[in-house]
């Protein structure tokens, strides 16, 4: 009696299975991680979407380019128009321009630094900026925050996936513990010939709550 019971129970548990709860779930928000002490404390002259070249330099910013682009979305997948997206990050030296950073008279005036622009209908945005490096203490990351007209704020930072600091640095562990966040802050980078030479580009899905 025992075992055919048994036997029963583990012959139909296969095909008795419920669906997976997390398919029918919507998006992973991108983990909410700290602003740092480098947020601008004034903002460049120029804060467009090109942090590569500086309106009225003709150099251009030391470092690989980086085509950062996707889309603002809410949990359920629609498109945030209008989400005003800002983003800073250390230049090729691993110098901001910030007045807390020590050697700033160093830094590469050709990189902008920081830059902003706002989502497009379809939720589309994108940043021509650098593949960001490591500074003392922390494995490359950009920095991230986003604002919508609902009043989600978003304040985050992408790292670059396979970079071998990430997993010494702390801030980067916290946030990527969940395998479904993780992959809303580690960077893919491709070669893009199609948009400049010697370029990359990635694509960065930005979920706010
Ligand atoms: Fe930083």
């Amino acid at each position: 009696m025992k075992t055919s019971r048994r036997t029963l129970i583990i012959g139909t548990g296969a095909s008795l299975l419920p669906f997976p709860a997390a398919f029918a779930a919507g998006l992973a928000a991108t983990p909410q991680q700290t602003e740092g002490p480098f947020y601008p404390t004034s903002f460049p002259a120029d804060m467009d979407n090109d942090l590569v070249q500086v309106r009225g330099q003709a150099a251009q910013a030391m470092g690989t380019v980086l085509h950062l682009q996707g889309r603002v979305l809410d949990l359920d997948g629609r498109p945030v128009e209008g989400a005003l997206i800002e983003i800073w990050q250390c230049d090729a030296h691993g110098l901001y321009d910030h007045p807390r950073q020590p050697g700033r008279a160093r830094r590469d005036s050709a990189f902008q630094g920081y830059g902003r622009m706002l989502a497009a209908a379809d939720g589309r945005y994108g940043f021509r900026t650098l593949k960001p490096v490591a500074y003392p203490g922390r494995t490359p990351h950009i920095h991230l925050k986003v604002a919508t007209a609902a009043g989600s704020r978003l304040t985050s930072q992408f790292y670059v996936a396979g970079e071998p600091g990430n997993e010494r640095d702390g801030i980067f562990r916290a946030a990527a513990l969940d395998p479904r966040r993780r992959e809303r802050i580690e960077m893919r980078l491709a070669s893009a010939p199609g948009l400049e030479a010697g370029g990359l580009a990635t694509t960065m899905d930005i979920v706010v709550a």
